[in-house]
């Protein structure tokens, strides 16, 4: 399981990591030269790594819950202290593909000057779910939250 925790921890560092650089870096230059050209170019870069490391959190992520809950009928239970953070995770994950399938689907298609706000308003959301994966995920150890 140290493998998979590994894997795991690898592909935080480039989901979360690579969407603070989005937000804190790259998207105010987009905004204050309105250029959707700058933030393409980051995208082009970052989601051949990015989609792959969201992909490998999904897959280490319920391997490791299933190791600490089994039976998958208590994943959404909120009964107990592990399984609420389960819960929790797949909640963050499901707003984050909704997000993300939206800005895929109808914003970045027609990215142009005029819709970069409707863009940033998936950027920043993201950016902030991608954190909470973190802190929700490191206070299976600390316990911050039970
Ligand atoms: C982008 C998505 C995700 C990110 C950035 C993320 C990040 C993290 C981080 C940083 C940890 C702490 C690792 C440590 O204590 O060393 C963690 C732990 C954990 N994550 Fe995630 N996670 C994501 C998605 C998921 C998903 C979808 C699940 C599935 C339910 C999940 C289940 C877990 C579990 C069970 C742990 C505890 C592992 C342990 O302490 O042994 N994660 N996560």
């Amino acid at each position: 399981m140290g493998v998979i925790l590994l894997l795991h921890v690898l592909g935080a560092t480039i989901w979360t990591g690579g969407h603070i650089v989005l937000a804190v870096s790259v998207l105010p230059s987009v905004l204050r030269n309105k250029s959707p050209e700058l933030l393409l170019q980051f995208e082009r870069r970052y989601e051949r790594i990015g989609m792959p490391a969201l992909l490998a959190q999904v897959v280490t992520g319920l391997i490791m819950a299933n190791a600490m809950l089994g039976d998958t009928g208590t994943w959404f239970g909120f009964s107990d202290p592990i399984s609420t953070l389960v819960s929790i995770k797949l909640i963050l994950l499901m707003l984050t593909v909704g997000l993300a399938i939206d800005a895929r689907l109808r914003v970045l298609p027609h990215l142009s000057e005029n819709n970069l706000v409707d863009l940033a308003w998936h950027v920043i959301p993201v950016t902030l779910l991608s954190i909470a994966f973190v802190v929700v995920g490191v206070s299976y150890r600390t316990g911050w939250f039970y």
